[in-house]
């Protein structure tokens, strides 16, 4: 299964997609034990300050489950010896009100090779009145700086964050310039996850994007794919029923086997992300390419270029059977065609080699578009 899976963030590599999100009181060494199959394990969230502990005691009071400890550093460091070497990548998920403590919890990830998770979710009243957890999405300027001081510790750096309460893309292209590695997103929506923010973080930002909100089955993990999350999360879901990652791991697991693109974009004029683009016809005809094609600032024209050239020489090339004569203008591997099907056995292309080249050409035409521009 390792092999499966190209996934690696700094010094972190992931044997699959599928990891646990952090709960405080609730994601600690003993749980973990319940998820050898899991790509990423969150412990925490941890409260590193006196300010955040106390926050924290304050929540215990009313009934709310934390981790609480005199000696934090301690404690997490003894959670990161018990879960360190079994296989699944480590992340700490952490609050606190001023940098230093967040550095020092960085070097402390760092010496284990885990994650540093800057917790910028939790909304509980006591963290909010100390301008801790999603408090501190609202100052962006302030958290960029956060993050490129703690980046310089050289530990890999998460965001956790609630969608929707700022500017989604805004905060995430200042984060990536400040040295942010992932971010890790809770899409809340009114039901369920908000796909179109997946979607438009995938479009603007190169970060490595965890989504993460109801995910309870195949289909919302799908979902959560292919609007361009490279990873997904769980809480709740987990928590309820701890085989369910198991299952999300096998599935992810086929998915890949079979097409070598768990995360495979929808068709473009079916909602997808950019990189749907791959599978878009020459853009001729009125259809939502060319909305897609301006939102990218590339030309009609710029793209096809893109297109043909990838194609020359390779096994898209040609396409005698299909509408445009060539297959790099074909649709996706789920969308039965039996003219695709007819130039794919003349070209000696299976599924997965076919696959496989529409994922190159999709990573060309985004090489092609300046994220930083995008209009989402
Ligand atoms: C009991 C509980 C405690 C949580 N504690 C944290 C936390 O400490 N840090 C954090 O970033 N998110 C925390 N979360 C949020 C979850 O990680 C997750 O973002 C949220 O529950 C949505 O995902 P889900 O639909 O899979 O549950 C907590 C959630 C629950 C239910």
């Amino acid at each position: 299964m390792s092999d499966l899976f190209d996934l690696k963030v700094g010094y972190v590599t992931f044997k699959n997609p599928v990891a646990v999100a952090s709960m405080a009181g609730v994601t600690d060494s003993d749980f973990f034990g319940n998820f050898p199959d899991a790509g990423l394990y969150f412990l925490g969230g941890y409260s590193l300050d006196e300010a955040t502990m106390d926050a924290s005691r304050e929540m215990v009071r009313r009934g709310r489950k934390e981790f609480v400890s005199d000696d934090i550093f301690a404690l997490i460091e003894s959670e990161l010896k018990k879960v360190s070497g079994k296989g699944v990548a480590i992340g700490i998920n952490v609050r606190a009100t001023s940098p230093e403590p967040f550095i020092r919890a960085a070097e402390l990830a760092k010496k284990y090779g885990a994650i540093l998770e800057i917790n910028g979710h939790c909304r509980q009243e006591e963290m909010g009145a100390i301008n801790a957890g999603e408090a501190m999405l609202k100052d962006r300027i302030a958290l960029a700086r956060l993050v490129s001081e703690v980046k310089k510790t050289g530990a890999v750096i998460s965001l956790k964050m609630r969608s929707g309460i700022v500017d989604d893309v805004k905060l995430a292209r200042i984060l990536e310039k400040a040295g942010l590695d992932i971010l890790h997103v809770d899409a809340m929506g009114v039901k369920g996850a908000n796909l179109n923010v997946i979607k438009k973080l995938r479009d603007s930002t190169s970060l490595f994007i965890i989504g993460n909100n109801s995910i309870t089955n195949y289909e919302t993990a799908q979902a959560m794919y292919s609007a361009g999350a490279d990873m997904i999360s769980v809480a709740r879901a987990a928590m309820a029923n701890p085989k369910l990652i198991k299952g999300l791991v096998s599935y992810t697991g086929d998915q890949q086997k079979q097409t070598g693109w768990y995360n495979a974009p929808s068709h473009i004029c079916r909602g997808g992300d950019l990189r749907g683009l791959t599978w878009c016809c020459p853009p001729i005809k009125e259809c939502p390419v060319h909305g897609a094609l301006a939102r990218a600032n590339l030309s009609p024209e710029k793209f096809a270029r893109i297109k043909l050239k990838f194609g020359e020489g390779t096994k898209l090339e040609k396409g005698s059977t299909t509408c445009f004569g060539s297959m790099v203008w074909c649709c996706k591997f789920n969308k039965p065609c039996y003219l695709r099907e007819d130039s794919m056995a003349e070209n000696k292309l299976d599924y997965k080699e076919y696959t496989a080249l529409k994922k190159k050409l999709s990573e060309e035409i985004i090489r092609n578009i300046d994220k930083e521009k995008v209009v989402t």
